[in-house]
């Protein structure tokens, strides 16, 4: 079986201002030593505080500087958005796309969601791809569908030799911000049926290497009998990252 390391994501969503965005970094990189060499960590940050919070990480390896959106075009008419090589100006390692806000609230479609993919990983960053369903999609029993649905759509064309920088987020997106976690048990038959769908995209050595986060209402309480089960390889945490020391125990628990 492949050692995957447990990768923990700090999505700070649209919170925070200047000063408890570097205060926050700098308590987080405080515990790096918790966590360094066994649980890779990245800090999602708002746009305009991502060249303060890079300061604040300057030679902390352990903590990895992402940014929640971009655009995938590399330069020119478009109004409001921020390129790749804008964020990699500023040290950025590390995107998210296809976050359930991004598909549900603002409404992102699937073939946007794919040209970031592929534009981020072509320019070199670390990829966290994030799916999930909604709970009338649950509730009719469709949550593996939806889920090889839009891995499918969002995979679409990305190279077998980029697989290394993409990690799979899913976020059931009943649980995002709700108090509502799926059981480890629920977690875990999502995450083992989508590596099953990365198997047959990919081939199974690809999808065993892949880490498949879970993302939905993580806390101190409930990490460690997620991040326990076979599929589950760490987290992508929203409310919980907002306080430094919630999320460090969160990333302990998957060390
Ligand atoms: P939550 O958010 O931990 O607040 O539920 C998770 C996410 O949206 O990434």
């Amino acid at each position: 079986m492949a050692t995957r390391k447990p990768f923990v994501g700090g999505n700070w969503k649209m919170n925070l201002d200047l000063a408890s965005s570097t205060a926050l970094a700098a308590a987080v990189a405080a515990k790096a030593a918790d966590f360094a060499g066994k649980t890779e960590v990245t800090l999602f940050v708002p746009f305009v505080y991502i060249q303060a919070v890079g300061q604040v990480l300057k030679g902390v390896d352990a903590v990895r500087l992402g940014a929640q959106d971009f655009y995938h075009e590399p330069d020119g008419a478009f109004t409001g958005e921020i390129s790749l090589a804008m964020l990699k100006d500023l040290g950025v390692t590390d995107v998210l796309v296809g976050h359930s806000e991004r598909r549900h609230v603002i409404g992102e479609p699937d073939a946007l969601l794919n040209a970031k993919t592929k534009a981020a990983l072509d320019q070199g960053f670390e990829v966290t791809l994030c799916i999930g369903e909604l709970l009338e999609q649950r509730e009719a029993g469709q949550t593996d569908a939806v889920n090889d649905q839009q891995l499918t759509a969002g995979l679409a064309g990305v190279p077998a030799d980029q697989m290394d920088r993409l990690t799979v987020a899913y976020e059931p997106v009943w649980a995002i911000g709700t108090g509502k976690t799926a059981t480890p048990e629920d977690a875990q038959a999502a995450h083992a049926h989508i590596r099953q769908k990365l198997a047959a995209l990919y081939t199974e050595e690809i999808a065993a290497k892949i880490r498949i986060q879970y993302g939905g209402s993580v806390k101190p309480g409930n990490a460690q009998e997620l991040f326990a089960q076979e599929d589950i390889d760490g987290g992508l945490i929203g409310g919980a990252a907002l306080k430094a020391d919630d999320f460090t125990a969160i990333v302990t628990a998957a060390c």
